[in-house]
């Protein structure tokens, strides 16, 4: 049994409804990230969507930009089947793909990529990943293209105060809506449908679960890997406490 186009949207929908709760300021990071997309790679970029799950970050650049053509990479098969069947379009192409291993050597169009973006998904990679990951991606990238990751960024070692600072300022996250669901809640619902019987379990098989004991991510050393990964320069273009989006030219 195969999701039709419109009950993939829905779980899309409640995809995007479940990952708001968690991240309240996900719409102003990603009007942020589409427009930087513009700014930097023009009218008809090739671009990756790392760690794209659904294609929420996808469906959105191709709203800003409809000659866009995307490259949506994502290791979990749920997910993929979702964006799918819920965005249909020729200029997407998702890929089943684990961005720990030889991911470029599985894109279905060819490089060089203008733009590579990526939202809520490196933080899943170790720390000792991402110099092997970011290499990866400078060669697929052209010279000049620009990389654009949201997600949480730490704070640095040497920046305690400001860290402490910044954990008592986040706004408490809005109570949660009668019927609202939350991550583990909007999992066990997908994989209660007969439509995603299989890819369910294709997911469990594969053990992919979110890291909860992941490492901690500052902004520095994701700049200091990215320079020797071959970026020549980055920066942060959109932030709001922890919630940052880095910038880097190829
Ligand atoms: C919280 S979701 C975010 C999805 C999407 N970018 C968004 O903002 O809605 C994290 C995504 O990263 C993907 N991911 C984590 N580790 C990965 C890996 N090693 N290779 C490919 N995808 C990975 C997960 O499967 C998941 O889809």
């Amino acid at each position: 049994m195969v999701a039709t186009p419109s009950v993939a949207s829905e779980w899309l929908r409640r995809w995007d409804a479940q990952q708001q709760l968690h991240i309240p300021d996900r719409e102003d990071r990603f009007t942020a990230m589409t427009a930087a997309v513009a700014a930097y790679a023009g009218d008809r970029p090739k671009v990756l969507d790392l760690g794209s799950g659904p294609g929420s970050l996808s469906a959105r650049v191709l709203q800003r930009l409809p000659e866009a053509e995307i490259v949506a990479l994502d290791t979990d098969p749920v997910l993929l089947a979702i964006g799918r069947r819920a965005l249909d379009s020729a200029r997407v192409h998702f890929v089943d793909v684990d961005l720990r291993g030889a991911w470029t050597e599985q894109l279905p169009i060819d490089p060089p990529f203008d733009a590579a973006v990526s939202t809520t998904a490196l933080h899943w990679l170790r720390l000792d990943q991402l110099l092997p990951f970011y290499r990866q991606l400078a060669s697929v990238l052209r010279p000049g293209g620009v990389f654009l990751d949201g997600d949480r960024f730490d704070f640095d070692h040497d920046q305690r105060t400001i860290g402490a600072g910044a954990a008592a300022a986040q706004p408490e996250w809005p109570p949660l809506p009668e019927g609202a669901e939350d991550w583990p809640a909007w999992w066990a619902a997908v994989e209660a449908q007969p439509e995603f019987r299989e890819e369910a379990e294709l997911r469990h098989a594969r053990h992919h679960e979110h890291p909860h004991d992941h490492e901690h991510h500052t902004y520095e050393f994701h700049r200091a890997t990215l320079l020797a990964a071959g970026f020549s320069e980055v920066g942060t273009i959109w932030q709001h406490l922890v919630n940052r989006v880095l910038i880097a030219i190829r």
